[in-house]
């Protein structure tokens, strides 16, 4: 082959390959329109298609007021809308501790670490005002927020949030419960021994106080031993 015939082959090659990677399609980029990008296709320019009024999406009719707004004829519901058993309430307990027990604490007082570490102090769950609110008023509070507190209605679907509202309900009892409340076979279980006494508790720091001192002293033989 002379110089003349493969350059006269590369220069067609080289220009292809130009053209070839100008043309490159990554995968991420695709040829579709995506939510909310313009489209000149439509007249409105955009890709999405408005939906029309009063379009609701599969399952998501709420139509029940008593489920899905905690209200009965437009007033606080007095009662949740299903029965409460104990794995509803074990639920409840459940996701207490989870989405609510960062700033109420875990039996509702409202010392909760967040507000230990500066917010404002809920009121405790305690209060007569709140014993004597009904149900659907946590219901309420948890789905619309209540002053400084946010709404959980989009993090806990309804039915967890009435399991919640029931097990505040549990906790209100135990705050005030009295002796005739627990059914007989269960008051033995009251009186098992209490858990540890202050005396116990600095039993208890006195011997990590002391454990903590032989591990430095082993580590402090272990440097002087190098
Ligand atoms: C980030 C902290 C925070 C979390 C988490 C939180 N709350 Fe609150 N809650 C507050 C504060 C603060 C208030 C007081 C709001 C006010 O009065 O402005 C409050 C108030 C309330 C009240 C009292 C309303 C009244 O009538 O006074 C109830 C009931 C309540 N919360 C329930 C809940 C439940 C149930 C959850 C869990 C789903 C929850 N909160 C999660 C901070 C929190």
């Amino acid at each position: 082959m002379s110089r003349n015939d493969s350059s006269s082959f590369l220069a067609p090659a080289l220009i292809c390959c130009g053209c070839l990677a100008a043309c490159r399609q990554d995968m991420h980029d695709q040829p579709k329109i995506e939510p909310l990008e313009a489209s000149p296709f439509f007249s409105d320019g955009r890709g999405s298609r408005p939906l029309l009024a009063s379009t609701v999406a599969r399952g998501l009719l709420r139509e029940d007021d008593h489920l899905h707004r905690g209200r009965v004829g437009g007033q606080v519901a007095e009662d949740p809308p299903f029965a409460i058993d104990r794995a509803l309430v074990d639920r409840g307990r459940e996701r207490f501790d989870v989405f609510c027990a960062p700033c109420h604490d875990r039996v509702g007082t409202g010392r909760g670490m967040v507000v230990r570490r500066g917010l404002r102090s809920p009121p405790s769950f305690h209060v007569d005002r709140l014993r004597r609110a009904p149900i659907g008023h946590f219901f309420d509070v948890m789905t619309s927020g209540f002053g400084l507190m946010a709404s959980y209605s989009s993090q806990i679907p309804p039915e967890d949030r009435w399991a919640i509202a029931a097990y505040v309900r549990c906790l209100q009892l135990a705050q005030h419960a009295r002796i005739g409340d627990v059914p007989a076979q269960l008051r033995p279980r009251l009186t098992r021994p209490s858990p540890p006494t202050q005396g116990n508790r600095q039993r208890a720091t006195g011997n990590r106080q002391r454990a903590s001192a032989r591990i430095r002293g082993v580590m402090g033989l272990a440097e002087a031993g190098r």
